[in-house]
């Protein structure tokens, strides 16, 4: 078990080159080590692309990184400089006070799990699970002991597998000897990358709650590289979110949700994503947006706000209420006076001449779409108010329908501010 930094690493690639692709047996194995190569960090070299730019980490021992990302951000690359597995990058690599530039692959302990499984397909699950031991010369005993002990640790219907060739078995039953296959090794290191991206959702959140636990029990410094916000929530103790090669924001998941450090990570986050709302600017105390809309946001917040500055509204589905307007009995198609029972016990109270400006926090709007979540008792609302677009939330039993006219009141606890041009949090 080790902490893991990274300081002020950067791996370019040339853009002619190719992406590799993880195969069966791929790894320290096959590969001649050379020590790596500096790198002095180039000059913005348009011919290159930064998998990693200036990328700055530390996972402490024993826990767990979740890092989180689009496609192509340089997630994989990540790891594989932790593994040593890139060739010529610059900065630091420490495995506890240890600098791992020329440590090779092999003498670094790592248990690596791949989204394809990257099995030897010609050896049974027992093949799998014991032949980093045999090209080590380990004794028979120790390895059969091993085995044992991981597959009581697996648990379930692992045994079973042990005799099967990895093309015999379900996607599920490859992840699950793929990761038996990295814990048989007792990694100092544990990197998951996107492990669960070729299973069927329910399979996902088995496995998924199958890792957690594997986790928790060895305490084993692990990174868990995924673009799925789900597992990185369930899965990291921190989670670092990545764009184009850097690091955006590292924290607790809870943390980076409550304060996202810019509109990248406010977007990224959340299903549906934070509502951001440009062109806005701060007029007489108050937000002002297009078409007369305004926010009133937390006078503490106000202060660090200047006049005339250009901002982007943040806000999350969950503090935008999305309600009918009271007028809704006149002109309600279906001719039905609202009922507690269809949730319309209390609209809003506002007549049209009250929803006049300045709107503030309170604004007029229609339904654009709506998406019924029954496992919340909510829907997904989206409306659109003024020229802007954003999605709430309604009771379920409101029953919303295309076109209606609705309020949308915003919380002013759950906006949050960001500078128009660096997309920057402001607080
Ligand atoms: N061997 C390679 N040669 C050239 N470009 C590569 C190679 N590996 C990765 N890249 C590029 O580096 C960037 C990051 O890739 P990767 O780390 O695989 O991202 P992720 O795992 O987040 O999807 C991408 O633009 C990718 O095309
Ligand atoms: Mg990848």
């Amino acid at each position: 078990m080790a902490t893991i930094r990274l300081r002020d690493v950067r791996k370019a690639f040339g853009l002619g080159s190719k992406p590799r692709r993880e195969k069966a047996g791929s790894g320290s194995r096959r590969r001649a080590f050379t020590p790596y190569a500096r790198e002095e960090p180039a000059a913005e070299d348009p011919d290159r692309v930064y998998a990693l730019d200036r990328v700055d980490l530390t996972v402490p021992e024993g826990q767990t990184m979740a890092v989180l990302g689009p496609s192509g951000c340089g997630k994989s690359t990540l790891l594989r400089v932790i593994a040593g597995l890139e060739g010529e990058y610059s900065g630091d690599l420490f495995y506890d006070d240890r600098n791992m530039q020329d440590v090779p692959p092999k003498d670094r302990y790592i248990g690596m799990v791949f989204q394809n499984y990257a099995l030897y397909p010609h050896f049974e699950g027992h093949g799998n699970l014991s032949f980093f031991f045999r090209i080590r010369k380990a004794p028979d005993k120790e390895i059969e002991e091993r085995i044992r002990i991981t597959s009581e640790i697996m648990g379930i219907g692992f045994r079973a597998l042990l005799q099967r060739k990895p093309g015999t078995l379900s996607g599920g039953q490859q992840q699950r000897l793929a990761i038996a296959r990295a814990i048989v090794r007792r990694p100092q290191v544990f990197l998951f990358d996107e492990p669960l991206s070729n299973l069927d959702a329910k399979l996902r959140a088995q496995t998924r709650v199958e890792i957690k636990r594997l986790l928790r029990r060895f305490a084993i410094t692990a990174l868990y590289v995924t673009h799925d916000q789900t597992e990185a929530m369930a899965l990291g103790d921190q989670v670092a979110v990545m764009r184009a090669g850097q690091i955006e924001q590292v924290g607790p998941f809870t943390d980076v949700r409550l304060r996202p450090a810019n509109t990248f990570v406010a977007g990224f986050l959340g299903a549906p994503p934070m509502n951001l709302l440009p062109g806005a600017e701060v007029r007489d105390g108050q937000i002002a947006l297009s078409d007369g809309l305004q926010i009133r946001p937390d006078p503490s917040l106000l202060k660090n706000l200047q006049p005339g500055h250009a901002l982007t509204v943040g806000i999350r589905p969950e503090s935008v209420q999305v309600t009918v307007r009271a007028s809704r009995d006149a002109r309600n198609p279906r001719g039905a006076p609202p009922s507690v029972a269809d949730g319309d016990a209390q609209p809003v109270n506002l007549n049209d001449a009250a929803l006049q400006s300045p709107l503030t926090n309170v604004w007029p709007g229609i339904v654009e779409s709506v998406e019924p979540d029954y496992g919340r008792r909510r829907a997904l609302v989206y409306i659109q108010a003024g020229g802007q677009r954003l999605v709430g939330q309604a009771d379920i039993r409101a029953r919303l329908t295309q076109g209606e006219r609705i309020v949308a009141q915003l919380e002013p606890t759950g906006l949050h501010f960001f500078e128009s041009q660096t997309g920057a949090r402001i607080e």
